[in-house]
């Protein structure tokens, strides 16, 4: 086996391995791009003089050589290294491994082992690395995919002959010295997930990690890792992310002398596994990626891989179709009159898709029963969805439906004839997550039902579109075989079965993933489906904080985002329509949640307007590249752009938190837009609702009106405050990109209790503004 250096580049990265004279693969940097012509031996841990209680690994030729203070690639215990495995055998001589090198090189795509796991497409390079564990002779494979633009690695472990009992097998094993990191990672539960933490990396061990069944909403399996000094745009920032919708764990162990070691993977509680012969154990890939370029460059990086290697094709780039959803609209309550109307006030209003979301099929009035029939309810649906399909085309939308067929309810037949399809110890009463059932997605019984299934009511009616729910954690997981257990791994295998099978057959649908919302969010789901739900909470302002934080990670294309009613259904919060529309727009896929048949003349009017602007504007929502940026000093003032590629189109979202009367000179944030070109910048003419203002309404109006009777309601469905008043605000302005990119531009001061005039912004708590940025002719 060849000693010596490997040097796995992207376009601004390199990742320096050595295989040394021990045989043992370290890790010498990661970070920033080096030059070939380097010499790698000034990156080495030069060992200190022997301490005291340290274990050296032989002796022989070094007798300062212990594997405590080395960066290895795969980390094992029983050989002086005092951290946490990577991988963790029991075999017949007990815990102890010491793999040793034995092949490596650039492999070609054949050679990389393959079962349902997604692997990220179209990378520029493989490499692999062959080591064979001295004691229990199990040998396994480091595969590296690297892809150059997207300055990303992809790492894997496929364990390929062992007689051992698997008891961890992480993706990955980075060690790494800490200089002054923070670890910046999410936690959440339902209708609250993505709330951010940055956090100093302290001596210990840090985690990250589910059992739920998915991926879930208690962390994403996202994490960053930044300079202390790391801020939006400058600074080293490494983001780590997982391709895998199980249960996964990631940890950080600090030690004593200021090492990291950073792994992550399937989470090893619940998992062992014993190989049968010729069995391969492949783990899912896990990515890492490196920017010197604060946090935006990493997330950068992370939307550039994900566009180009892990979504499909199909929807990768496309605008998405403007839907209606009638979910928060009707909930169960509904039937074919209801829906129609729904459909004919959407088609007035310039929305694309109509989506009749849970309840069409038998016996599904609420959350008890019903689940896994999917034989459409006549009563609600006498012309069946074929009958509704037809007459959304009719109207000149597609037709998009709900399903959620990994669940089933007790009354369904399912649960009753197949109990073994159904997860549950035998025996055991099993437990129930919105009164309902998983199926066991480990068997090839229930993958071939599941498909059968949607297929069949796929191919029914003329459908488009399909969101794909799933409403509970898992819990009576169980394995029949005490001498393995593979449930999760199974489990989610399972699913991308069933998903291949699913996607080959109907490409070219797009498909949503939802699971209560955002419990399933994660880059194995997305290397199927083309988009995600992000939370049951639909309040715009939760909403566009929650997507943001994604952002850091996921572009928004593989986000969506609606304009729900007022009080938001979740928060009772009364947000005015003009930003409900910012936001839900500045999320990536657009549409609504609402009742259409009850808007205003006033909303009926606005929404039209938006519909479209969101057609003329998707694409660089969907495709430009997305931006964080710095705007006043208000703590709870946030902003986001998008750019074209061209740099000819942005859109900048200023969103308020709690708002602050500060008599603060508000400036357009600073965004990198071509030098040479002079733009336009514009916002929405203003649109307050005249019921804004209660009775300061008086101090304007000419005529004294009771400003909560029968007069000004009429007024406020009709007009907003701006055309009472006949004062338009309306914010344009002619600027350069240089102005611009340099922050200078002066926007219309905020609201602060001194009188309003035609160029005051009714900034309110939770409120935004959108500002819409063409290059001028
Ligand atoms: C949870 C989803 O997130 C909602 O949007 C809705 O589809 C319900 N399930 C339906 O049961």
């Amino acid at each position: 086996m060849e000693k010596g250096y490997i040097h796995l580049k992207t376009k601004n990265t390199s990742y320096v391995l050595k295989v040394n004279d021990y045989g043992h693969l370290e890790n010498l940097y990661y970070g920033a791009l080096l030059s070939d012509k380097e010499d790698f031996s000034v990156l080495e841990n030069k060992q200190q003089n022997m301490l005291g209680t340290s274990t050296i690994y032989s002796g022989e030729p070094d007798d300062k050589y212990s594997l405590d203070f080395v960066n290895l690639e795969i980390a094992t215990i029983g050989k002086g290294d005092y951290r946490k495995p990577s991988l963790l055998l029991e075999h017949d001589l007990g815990f102890v491994s010491d793999f040793i090198v034995i092949e490596h090189g650039y492999g070609k795509i054949d050679d990389l082992a393959k079962n349902s796991l997604p692997i990220p497409q179209n990378f520029d390079h493989y490499y692999y690395v062959l080591l064979e564990d001295k004691i229990s002779k199990t040998i396994i494979k480091l595969d590296y995919l690297l892809f150059a633009s997207a300055n990303v690695i992809a790492r894997r472990v496929v364990v390929i002959k062992s007689t051992a009992k698997l008891l961890k097998v992480a993706s990955f094993n980075l060690d790494m010295v800490n200089n002054h990191y923070d670890v910046y990672y999410t936690f959440g539960a339902w209708a609250n997930e993505i709330r951010p933490v940055r956090t100093k990396i302290n001596p210990g061990i840090f985690e990250i990690s589910t059992l739920a069944g998915p991926s879930s909403n208690r962390h994403n399996p996202f994490f960053l890792l930044l300079g202390k000094e790391t801020g939006l745009d400058f600074g080293k920032a490494y983001g780590f992310n997982l391709i895998y919708s199980g249960p996964f764990k990631a940890t950080i162990e600090r030690n004593a002398y200021n090492n990291l070691r950073i792994n992550h993977g399937i989470n090893d509680e619940t998992f062992s596994k014993v190989l049968k012969e010729d069995e391969v154990f492949i783990t899912p890939f896990a990515i890492l990626t490196f920017s010197e370029m604060g946090e935006n460059g990493v997330s950068h990086n992370f939307h550039h891989f994900i566009k180009h290697h892990i979504v499909r094709k199909e929807y990768a780039t496309k605008a998405r179709p403007i839907l209606l959803n009638n979910w928060e609209a009707t909930y169960f309550d509904f039937n074919e009159q209801k829906i129609k109307a729904l459909i004919n006030k959407a088609s007035t209003l310039g929305i694309e898709l109509f989506v009749l979301d849970d309840g069409w099929f038998k016996n599904r009035n609420n959350d008890y029963t019903g689940l896994g029939n999917y034989e459409i309810d006549n009563k609600k649906l006498p012309h069946g969805l074929k009958g509704l399909s037809n007459y959304a085309r009719k109207k000149g939308m597609k037709f998009g439906l709900w399903f959620e067929p990994e669940m089933v309810s007790k009354d369904s037949e399912i649960f009753k004839n197949h109990p073994e399809w159904v997860i549950q110890i035998p025996g055991v009463t099993p437990s129930t997550g919105r009164f309902q059932y998983a199926l066991n997605l480990a068997l090839k019984e229930v993958q071939d039902f599941i498909i059968q299934n949607v297929t069949e009511t796929l191919k029914s009616a003329d459908i488009s579109y399909v969101k794909w729910d799933y409403n509970r954690n898992l819990s009576d997981f169980y394995t029949l075989n005490n001498a393995f257990s593979t449930f999760f791994y199974d489990y989610t295998v399972g699913l991308y079965n069933i998903l291949n099978a699913l996607m080959s057959a109907f490409p070219a649908l797009l498909w949503e993933g939802c699971a209560s919302g955002g419990n399933r969010f994660d880059l194995g789901i997305l290397s199927f489906f083309d988009q995600i739900w992000v939370s049951d909470c639909s309040d715009a302002y939760e909403r566009i904080r929650m997507h943001s934080v994604l952002a850091k990670a996921y572009p928004l294309s593989v986000m969506s985002g609606h304009v729900s009613a007022i009080p938001n259904h979740q928060m009772l919060r009364h947000i005015p329509l003009q930003t409900r529309f910012h936001n839900a727009f500045m999320s990536g896929g657009f549409g609504y949640e609402l009742d259409v048949t009850r808007l205003t003349p006033k909303e009926s009017k606005e929404i039209k307007e938006y519909n479209a602007i969101v057609k003329l504007f998707q694409n660089v929502v969907i495709n430009g590249q997305y931006y964080e940026l710095h705007s006043g000093s208000q703590k709870d003032k946030k902003a986001y752009g998008v750019i074209s590629e061209e740099l000819d189109t942005a859109l900048i979202l200023i969103s308020n938190g709690i708002y602050q009367t500060l008599p603060e000179i508000n400036k357009l944030p600073a965004l990198p837009l071509n030098d040479e070109y002079i733009y336009n910048v514009t916002a929405l003419s203003q649109a307050t609702d005249i019921k804004t203002f209660g009775s300061l309404l008086n101090m304007v109006l000419p005529k004294f009106i009771k400003h909560d009777g029968a007069i000004i309601n009429y007024l406020n469905k009709r007009k907003s405050a701006e055309e009472l008043v006949k004062m338009p605000v309306l914010e344009t302005f002619k600027v350069s990109g240089k102005a611009l990119k340099g922050g200078a531009l002066t926007l219309y001061p905020e609201w602060s209790a001194t009188g309003v005039s035609e160029t005051t912004r009714m900034s309110q708590d939770f409120t935004s503004i959108l500002y819409f940025i063409t290059k001028s002719d």
